[in-house]
């Protein structure tokens, strides 16, 4: 007898920042396993190209303006999505942004935006899903953190304390949620190719120098983050919670060292 596990029909997802990078990779691949996704940022534009291609690909989805640091209007938002979709199962918390700068450079200006986006939004937008979700007896929260959730690099002064936030913030979660069957994890992308970092990897040396790090031998791909999506939204991860899956291409399991030769007999 074969049983999808991972199969969404019938599931409302909105996912945050969907209609570019790695949000679009995830609101892809909760449409192909059959949820209706709700794509949702700042521009009209963006938002209706990324669920225009979801329809057009067969799946269901509408564009939606959100702008997630209005932490006011986002009850009024996830009580929108119930009222034309009949439901809100899945949350994926995707918008984020960065500030490098070296941490003796960097303004309270920087600070704020990144925290703002990146931690703030993210508490109010679970606050908000899940009170919804509580009343109809459970939901998935994914959160979006990051290879800086649990290590560091330069100039990230901001970047790494939000992910690391956002972090202990599913942890914490999923604890106060898992009464009302809400599960909260995030998955933490290694390196990927976005508009956030199109700078940095249009240097093709530091481009190069990035991947020599990388086990899988590749920088990641948003379709590389559409099977764990699918998984933490579908009810084959039902008895997991506050866990950070990172999706690195096994970058983190190892350490910068130069290659150790294989010991003489
Ligand atoms: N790329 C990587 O290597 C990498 C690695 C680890 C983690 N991440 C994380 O992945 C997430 C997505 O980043 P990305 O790399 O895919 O970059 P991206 O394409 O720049 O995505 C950021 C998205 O957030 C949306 N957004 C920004 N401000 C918003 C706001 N106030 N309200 C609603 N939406 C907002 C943007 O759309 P609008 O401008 O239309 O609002 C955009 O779609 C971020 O949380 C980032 O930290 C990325």
């Amino acid at each position: 007898m074969a049983t999808n596990f991972c199969d969404l029909s019938g599931k409302v997802a909105v996912v945050t920042g969907g209609g570019t990078g790695l949000g679009r990779g995830m609101a892809m691949g909760l449409a192909q396993a059959g949820a209706l996704v709700v794509v949702a940022s700042r521009r009209q534009d963006v938002v209706d190209r990324a669920a225009a291609e979801i329809r057009a690909g067969g799946g269901r989805a509408e564009g939606a303006v959100l702008d997630v640091t209005r932490t006011k209007e986002l009850p009024a938002f996830f009580e929108g999505v119930v009222k034309r979709h009949g439901a809100l199962d899945i949350l994926v918390n995707n918008a984020g942004t960065n500030r490098r700068n070296p941490c003796l450079e960097y303004t309270e200006k920087d600070w704020d935006t990144v925290m703002d986006l990146n931690l703030k939004s993210v508490f109010f937008c679970c606050q908000a899903a899940a009170r919804i979700m509580k009343e109809r007896g459970g939901g998935k929260i994914i959160n979006t953190a990051s290879l800086a959730s649990t290590v560091t690099s330069m100039n990230q002064a901001a970047y790494a304390p939000s992910k690391g936030g956002v972090k202990l913030l599913t942890m914490h979660l999923a604890l106060e949620l898992a009464p009302y069957r809400i599960n909260v994890n995030a998955i933490g992308p290694g390196w990927f190719r976005t508009p956030l970092n199109e700078d940095l990897f249009r240097d093709e040396g530091w481009a190069r120098g990035v991947t020599s790090l990388i086990p899988w031998g590749r920088i990641g791909t948003p379709e590389d983050l559409a099977g764990t999506a699918v998984f933490l939204a579908s009810r084959a991860s039902d008895y997991l919670t506050g866990q950070v899956i990172y999706v690195d291409g096994g970058m983190l399991a190892g350490y910068k060292v130069p290659p150790v030769p294989k010991q003489e007999a």
